[in-house]
């Protein structure tokens, strides 16, 4: 019996598709358990490079199962595209499965959203207008519809006319927009549900036969650390758990089932969106990593905010998800600056800081306090052993491991996923 959870340690898109997809290959199962599509995976494998938002990057290999679990955010219209997307590349997509009690992303979720970050202003949190915040809302407010809904109109009508009550007031009185119209809404989710049907399931008791039956489960977080609704930089996060601890509530699995948790960083820090970044760089040197990363978004197409590694961000991702591994991506594209530079600390007036903040006022006045290190100029595409790396670039992913005191057991240097160097077993035979 094997469970791995993989998360993102910083502020989301750390490379997590691509190493999900790595470490795929040893897996039987691969499971999303939070967020919807929000998250945007980009893959590379056998030279062909896939987009994905809410099916589980493990889809590129056809024997293994794929589950989007209780804890996710499902948008029916954009998975039946994903699905189209997939096959029309070839990929199949027959061995992906639904929790039933994954919520719905309905119409009004989506305008919400967007009336929400307008009403905002100057305060707005940069969301993807996916209307995942809007969703969750109405599952803690226990009026939410559920997939399972879509597949049974007596339990779908009563419960969408209910929202339908509160939303048109909502849109019409609190934001002056225009009301929504039931009918057609409720059959174009009914005609869904009839389309997602055969892959509905009770996806944490699949979950749990997969372990009982000795094979390994992968669980594949979305957004990071800091995007985490409690942990995070609220209130510029999102609306679910992407720490650790959301696997076992979003997919239905104990924690003692969990041997192992990998936490997905790149070699630098980026961050989409609102919100405070201590490291972030203003300079050409944030622009250069901006174009040699290609640090655009992969839902919305927006310029990455960059900076250098903060490794106070990484000590707090492993103290509340218990890192076990760290995955270091991106170590390539730092090749060419004479120095790089790790976040080492904050001061915060008269004080330094070696624990991330609680109080967001704090964080908001924390400046980094950095420590310098030699770079490298040698192309680090084509080295597959840590030992050909050149020595500065071992140094720095020494002196993150020391910073941390984690292993780093992987480290990406491009996007393909050939083009990753193991340290050690993620999975246990
Ligand atoms: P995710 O949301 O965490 O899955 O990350 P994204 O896919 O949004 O962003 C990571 C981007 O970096 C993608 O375009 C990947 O193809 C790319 N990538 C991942 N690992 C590496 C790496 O080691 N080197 C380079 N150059 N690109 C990488
Ligand atoms: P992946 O899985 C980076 C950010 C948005 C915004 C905040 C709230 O690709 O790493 P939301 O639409 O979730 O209500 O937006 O969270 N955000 C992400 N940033 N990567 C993501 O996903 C993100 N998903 C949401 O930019 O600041
Ligand atoms: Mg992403």
């Amino acid at each position: 019996m094997a469970a791995v959870v993989l998360i993102g340690a910083q502020w989301g898109d750390e490379g997590k598709g691509k190493i999900t997809d790595f470490l795929a290959e040893s897996a039987d199962m691969v499971v999303r358990y939070q967020g919807g599509n929000n998250a945007g995976h980009t893959v590379v494998a056998h030279g062909r490079e896939f987009k994905l938002h809410l099916i589980p990057s493990g889809i590129l290999y056809p024997e293994k199962t794929c589950v989007i679990g209780n804890g996710v955010v499902v948008d029916p219209a954009v998975l039946l595209e994903e699905l189209a997307y997939l096959t029309e590349r070839q990929v199949e997509t027959g061995k992906l499965l639904i929790s039933s009690n994954a919520q719905v992303i309905m119409p009004y979720h989506r305008l919400l959203d967007g009336l929400e970050e307008e009403a905002r202003g100057e305060s707005k949190i940069g969301t993807t207008k996916r209307g995942i915040g809007p969703c969750y809302m109405d599952k803690a407010a226990r009026i939410g519809i559920r997939v399972s809904d879509l597949l049974d109109p007596e339990e779908f009508e009563p419960k969408l006319r209910r929202n339908f009550q509160e939303k048109n007031i909502l849109l019409t009185k609190v934001f002056n927009a225009k009301p929504l119209e039931f009918q057609p809404i409720y059959e174009e989710y009914l005609k869904y549900g009839e389309q997602l049907r055969p892959l509905v399931t009770d996806s944490s008791l699949a979950i749990s036969q997969t372990l009982q039956a000795g094979q390994k489960v992968l669980f594949e977080g979305a957004q990071g650390t800091l995007l985490d609704l409690d942990h995070g930089t609220y209130p510029y996060v999102t609306s679910s758990h992407p720490i650790a601890g959301g696997a076992c509530v979003g997919a239905g699995v104990g924690p003692t089932r969990i041997n192992r948790v990998v936490g997905v960083a790149k070699a630098y820090t980026t961050r989409v969106g609102e919100g405070p970044f201590p490291t972030e760089l203003l300079d050409e040197t944030g622009e250069q990593i901006r174009a040699k990363g290609h640090e655009f978004g992969t839902t919305t197409g927006r310029a990455r905010r960059c900076g250098w590694f903060d490794a106070v961000i990484a000590r707090y991702a492993v103290r509340v998800s218990g890192i076990s591994d760290f995955a270091i991506t991106k170590l390539d594209v730092l090749t060419g600056l004479e120095h790089v530079k790790i976040c080492v600390g904050y001061r915060a007036g008269d004080e330094v800081l070696y624990e991330f903040p609680q109080s967001q006022k704090l964080f908001r006045k924390c400046e980094p306090v950095y420590e310098e290190l030699p770079g490298w100029s040698e192309d680090l595409s084509s080295v597959r052993r840590f030992e050909d790396l050149p020595i500065n670039a071992q140094n720095y992913i020494k002196r993150l491991e020391q910073l941390t005191e984690v292993p780093v057991t992987l480290v990406a240097v491009g996007p393909s996923r050939e083009q990753t160097i193991v340290r050690g077993k993620i999975f246990e035979d």
